[in-house]
């Protein structure tokens, strides 16, 4: 099936409406064993090879994974939090909460667990802390990096940046640059690309970035 992609409330849509089975044999032995490893809640030691495949895309987002969170990339993300504490926003299942505690980082995920009603899978895949955004951000200034991949909007996600860069905190976005997906091309805040590579289906073009202030150089 040629997939064109055409945005995130149509994926919502989509994902509402279609009941994928499991029969994962007609996959490569890679693919097969990426998707056995999501449906069963353990984070996948291998990348997806047929990155272009809708149903393996709208597999995963049925089970609550939108960035591709495998065990090999995330290691590079653990390595750049370091020893700081972190917290996760709009973790959805967890997926990213829980590869990252599994490198040994100090993280805790939370979700307003609004997600429920367009997955087939819900069971979060760590403990995830029904919480909304917001109040995240405003409660938990004690910890140093806050993450999140995938933010519903842009708001109130920029409102939170800003908050905590006001903070003097560190904010880690996975997502698409400014206008893509997640964030529109009003974002002011930059976003600067961190080196981590991690998988991207077909179409889609999300990457590890941190998120800072304007400068005055900026446009
Ligand atoms: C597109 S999913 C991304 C999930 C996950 N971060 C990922 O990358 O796979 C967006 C998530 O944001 C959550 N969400 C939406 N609005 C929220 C809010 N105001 N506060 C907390 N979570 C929210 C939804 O429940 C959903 O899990």
């Amino acid at each position: 099936m040629e997939y064109t992609y055409q945005g995130l409330d149509k994926d919502l849509e989509i994902a509402k409406e279609d009941t994928y089975s499991t029969d994962l044999d007609r996959f490569g032995p890679l693919d097969c064993q990426f998707l056995r490893q999501i449906e069963g809640g353990d984070i996948p030691n291998c990348e997806p090879v047929s990155l272009n495949s809708f149903y393996s895309r709208t597999f995963c987002t049925k089970r609550g994974m939108w960035a591709i969170v495998t065990a090999g990339w995330t290691t590079a993300l653990a390595d750049w939090i370091g020893g700081r504490t972190a917290i996760e926003i709009m973790a959805g299942r967890g997926w990213l909460t829980r590869a990252l505690s599994e490198h040994g980082v100090n993280i805790i995920a939370t979700d307003d667990y609004s997600w429920d009603d367009t997955h087939d899978a819900t069971e979060p895949v760590c403990k995830v802390e029904q919480m909304d955004a917001e109040e995240v951000a405003l409660t938990h200034l004690d910890r140093e990096v806050l993450i999140c991949s995938w933010p519903h909007s842009t708001e109130p996600f920029q409102k939170i940046c800003r908050l905590w860069l006001s903070e003097g905190k560190s904010v880690v976005y996975i997502g698409e640059d400014n206008g893509g997906c997640c964030v529109r091309e009003d974002f002011e805040l930059r976003l600067e690309r961190l080196e981590i590579d991690m998988p991207q289906w077909e179409g889609m073009h999300d990457c590890v970035y941190e998120v800072l202030e304007r400068g005055e150089d900026d446009e």
